[in-house]
């Protein structure tokens, strides 16, 4: 049984891996970005596009790269370079000196600043009307350090995932204004009539490339070849080209038309436009393969340590492995799984290209292990002492009573228990887009940020969550009914 588990367990894995690997000859360019930032990246058609991919991309392909996209939080993006998970970070990044201190940045290839967003009604005219306000952020952005340097302790900020995030919160009330970037403010206004930009910014930035401080070859011909794209227009070109699609884009929604209608269009404009529901069929398909592999994964740990945890508490041998177990389970019982899955993504494999699949059921498999351990250690208690005792007379050893009598009838006792394991962490995984995995979660948002719609991606999303567990419910039950009548 055990060995059939292990064998299954690296099949899994080895699949996964194969499918990271795919090379063509080229040398990897991977960029880091955060794709909710329209003119500058935002997904199209499942794919990245934007002012900052076209840029890199066709600088990639001079210096005789491939170029790989990864999408990730803002917040990370930077990160990313700093432990090498990626080579450069193109996310319309505004060079500051608290950065310069992490990565190195290209010369500045265009000039931003922060605005202010409010609704339409809004009496709120500038700065001085901050005090007491509940303002919107992007995490991690130069909107957030301005706000929280000079308004602390005198507004709430709330802060967002994605820039859009923040616009919804406007739309609906929740918060009074919002400080974004001027260009990203333009695209939003045009598509939402129920917001305006105000005229003063509030800072004058520069928007540069991140590389790694260790790169600085790479950096030299990154500017090399900014400079030429610079001096031949061609730089321009590209950003007037990416700022006018988004301009002809404006007022896509309509949205003053009746229920119906209005819900057949954002059926359509959620689901069917550009092909949106692929990303939802993807994104559960992601979510499905990292709760299978991690729930196999779970088990072979669970196993062995419920029993070493077990053979201790018996026969008081393995008393070192025991304490190794109670560590095990205490740190990993004692602290957020999504805490967890960032630790092992940024910190333990900084330096490693691993695929991000790879990580996630590395994550809620050491994680889910020590549920499971508890689980089948409850199961191996419940078998009666007698068992082992019986075995051993009849002339037994004790790791061939535990394997062919004690083993079997628990895992029997702890099947239902093992089923509500599979049902939690397909939930937890929901926590994957931390580390830019697009899980189903993460489908919904994506959806969400292209549409401005909350309403119907999360509820989607939902329903796809709950068809599962309430499939996983009926097959359990009647496993348990099963198994009882066997009794
Ligand atoms: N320019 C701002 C900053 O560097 C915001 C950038 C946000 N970019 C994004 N792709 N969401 O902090």
């Amino acid at each position: 049984m055990i060995k059939r588990f292990i064998g299954l367990m690296l099949l899994a894995l080895t699949v996964v891996c194969g499918g990271c690997g795919k090379d063509s000859g080229a040398p990897k360019l991977v960029m880091a970005t955060n794709a909710a930032f329209p003119p500058y990246e935002y997904k199209e058609h499942g794919r990245i596009d934007g002012i900052d991919p076209a840029i890199v991309g066709l600088i990639a392909q001079r210096l005789g790269y491939e170029l790989e996209i990864r999408d990730m939080e803002f917040g990370a993006v930077i990160t990313a370079v700093q432990t090498g998970k990626a080579d450069i970070a193109a996310s319309g990044i505004t060079i500051t000196e608290e950065r310069k201190k992490q990565v190195l940045f290209t010369n500045s290839y265009v000039s931003a600043a922060q605005m202010i967003l409010v609704r339409k009604d809004s009496g709120i005219t500038g700065e001085a009307d901050f005090p007491g306000k509940s303002i919107g952020v992007q995490e991690g952005t130069t909107g957030d350090t301005y706000v929280n340097k000079h308004f602390k302790d005198k507004v709430r900020i709330n802060r967002y995932k994605d820039p859009s995030s923040a616009v919804q919160a406007l739309i609906t009330n929740k918060i009074d204004l919002v400080v974004i970037d001027a260009e990203p403010a333009q695209v939003f206004v045009s598509k939402n009539p129920e917001i305006r930009q105000l005229p003063k910014p509030l800072t004058h930035e520069e928007y540069a490339f991140a590389i790694n401080k260790n790169n600085p070859e790479l950096l030299g011909k990154f500017n090399a070849e900014l400079m030429k794209m610079k001096t031949s227009g061609e730089l321009d070109d590209i950003i007037e080209h990416y700022r006018k699609i988004n301009d002809e884009r404006a007022g896509e929604p309509d949205f003053a038309r009746g229920f119906w209608t209005r819900l057949e269009d954002s059926l359509y404009v959620n689901f069917v436009k550009d092909g949106r529901y692929k990303y939802l069929l993807n994104g559960f398909i992601v979510t499905l393969e990292i709760t299978v592999l991690a729930v196999l994964m779970g088990i072979v740990i669970g196993l062995a340590v419920a029993v070493v945890r077990c053979t201790a508490d018996q026969t008081g041998h393995l008393k070192w492995l025991d304490w190794l177990c109670r560590v095990y389970l205490t740190v990993i019982r004692g602290t957020p799984v999504v805490v967890q899955l960032l630790i092992i993504y940024f910190v333990i494999f900084s330096s490693i290209n691993i695929s991000q699949v790879l990580v996630a059921v590395i994550a809620f498999g050491i994680n889910s292990g020590a549920y499971v351990a508890e689980i089948i250690r409850g199961g191996i208690m419940s078998v009666d002492r007698g068992q082992m005792e019986a075995g051993q007379s009849l002339g037994l050893t004790y790791t061939q009573t535990m394997r062919f009598v004690v083993l079997p009838q628990a895992f029997k006792n702890v099947l239902p228990a093992l089923g509500n394991e599979f049902i939690v962490l397909l939930k937890e995984t929901s926590v994957a887009g931390y580390i830019a995995l697009q899980d189903l979660t993460k489908a919904g948002d994506i959806i969400r940020s292209q549409t401005y719609d909350a309403f119907l991606p999360l509820i989607a999303v939902a329903l796809i969550y709950l068809t599962v567990v309430m499939c996983l419910s009926w097959l359990l039950g009647r496993l348990e009914k099963r198994l009882k009548k066997n009794e």
